[in-house]
């Protein structure tokens, strides 16, 4: 019998729910580069509800056996979202942020997995993050095109992993990481099913900001 290495079974279970988030309407809107910037923004908004849950958790997991390992500095977005924001809508972001129904779900689950299962919230870290080292440079380059923002100044910070030279060599390194995840195999299984639950979660944060921005085609 062949056992697979974890990093393949959870992209390969997660590979369904990947295309769904990918064609999503709001995505395949953004990278089509018809919104005007305000949909970039309330979307750069809601990854910083998001982030800011992952982050908060970094602190408190930075010794846990199981999450620790993933908690590498050079990953952490929260500052960057900042400055976008800041670039994005001016000095007085914090005023105006509002998480949307679907992104205070997502961030109260990942708070939830934080504090009460390191392996879950492995499983939205790797949702996220990888994610971003990935199809995220996609979105940086169209922003930059069509909202004119710096290459990879502030606005799109959010994609710019400053300490990563190499991003293909990180995430060999980081699926190393995944395929030594001190958990035995029925734990694996609940960690593949809440990675599910976290695409599901990001597909509906696309929904939620799809009502709010409609575009006819
Ligand atoms: C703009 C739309 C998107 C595009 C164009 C895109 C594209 C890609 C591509 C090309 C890869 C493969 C990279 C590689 O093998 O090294 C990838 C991987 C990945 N994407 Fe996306 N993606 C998008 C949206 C998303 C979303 C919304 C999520 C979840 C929040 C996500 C999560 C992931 C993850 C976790 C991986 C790593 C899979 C693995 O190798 O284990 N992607 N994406």
């Amino acid at each position: 019998m062949t056992t697979s290495l974890f990093s393949t079974v959870i992209r390969t279970a997660s590979h369904d729910r990947h295309t769904e988030a990918e064609n999503a309407p709001f995505i395949e809107n953004l990278l089509s580069g018809r919104f005007a910037v305000d949909a970039y923004a309330r979307y750069t908004e809601q990854l910083f509800f998001v982030y800011q849950a992952l982050e908060e958790a970094a602190g408190p997991l930075a010794q846990d056996p199981v999450a620790g390992p993933f908690l590498k500095p050079e990953l952490m977005r929260v500052a960057a979202l900042e400055r976008d924001l800041t670039h994005l809508l001016g000095d007085q972001w914090r005023d105006g942020v509002t998480p949307l129904p679907a992104t205070r779900r997502y961030a109260e689950r990942i708070a939830e997995v934080a504090m009460t299962w390191p392996a879950g919230y492995v499983a939205h870290h790797y949702t996220r993050y990888l994610g971003d080292l990935s199809g995220g440079q996609v979105i940086r380059s169209i922003a930059e095109r069509v909202w004119g923002l710096e290459r990879k100044g502030d606005g799109v910070r959010f994609y710019v992993f400053d300490g990563i030279d190499n991003p293909a060599a990180f995430k060999r390194q980081y699926r190393a990481l995944l395929d030594a995840l001190p958990v035995d195999e029925l734990e694996k299984q609940r960690v593949v099913e809440e990675c599910r639950t976290a695409f599901a979660l990001n597909s509906a944060v696309f929904a939620d900001l799809d009502a709010l921005f409609p575009l006819t085609a």
